[in-house]
């Protein structure tokens, strides 16, 4: 197999519709992730989204599911949109990085960070998604989705939780990502965590609420 050129761009449909994305990223060869998953995890959810939610790649259970955030974290982000007033049902939820990349240790195989030229490959998808979508909020969940999005020198723990100027949607938002809740020492830092991921949903929430015409 050639050299993948670290870049979707040439995968991506000429239609484009939400299906015709998916259907196209199942095929995408853009960058050197795709061999080894098992598929393409690409983003779901309704069209008309108020909400579109962020994350960085899919994890294990995504990758043998095919579905963004349905294992650990994704049940650490279901809880705290649910204690921050956001149905999952309103929200189209995706990944910057939408193949699973992963280390083999023995039968396990863990979760590995894409690096920038990964990310920087699987950009045009999230372009294609964020411009059909055009989602009145955008949530974006850890470092990565924020550096994809808002660029490298994004610096995640100074500007989460708070409205940030950008072209991307009326309102956008940063704030940690769920996995950081899971990789807490103690039922304590977990929770402190969480309460950092609700209070910041919560702020993404009220500023949609606030920007719609009474
Ligand atoms: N972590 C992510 O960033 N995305 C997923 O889909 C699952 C875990
Ligand atoms: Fe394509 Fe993104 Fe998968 Fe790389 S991670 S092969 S760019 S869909």
């Amino acid at each position: 197999m050639a050299d993948p050129p670290f870049d979707a761009t040439p995968f991506l449909p000429d239609r484009r519709t939400l299906d015709a994305l998916r259907a196209a990223a199942e095929g995408c060869r853009g960058c050197d992730l795709w061999e080894p998953a098992t598929q393409t995890v690409f983003g779901e959810g309704p069209k008309d989204a108020t909400f579109v939610i962020v994350g960085e790649v899919p994890g294990d259970k995504e990758d043998r599911e095919g579905r963004p955030f349905v294992g650990p974290a994704g049940r650490e982000l279901d809880g705290a949109l649910g204690a921050a007033g956001i149905d999952r049902a309103e929200a189209y939820v995706t990944n910057a990085v939408k193949h699973f990349r992963f280390e083999e240790r023995g039968r396990r195989r863990i979760h590995q960070k894409p690096d920038a030229k990964q990310i920087k490959a699987c950009r045009p998808w999230l372009g294609a998604e964020l411009d059909l979508l055009r989602p009145e909020a955008l949530v974006l969940l850890g470092a990565t989705a924020a550096k994809s999005l808002l660029g490298a020198s994004f610096k995640l723990m100074a500007e989460r939780g708070r409205p940030l100027e950008s072209d991307l949607a009326p309102v956008v938002i940063a704030t940690i990502h769920p996995s950081s809740i899971l990789r807490g020492r103690d039922g304590e830092a977990r929770q402190a965590q969480r309460d950092m991921l609700i209070e910041d949903l919560h702020v993404a929430a009220q500023t949609v609420a606030r920007a719609r015409p009474a």
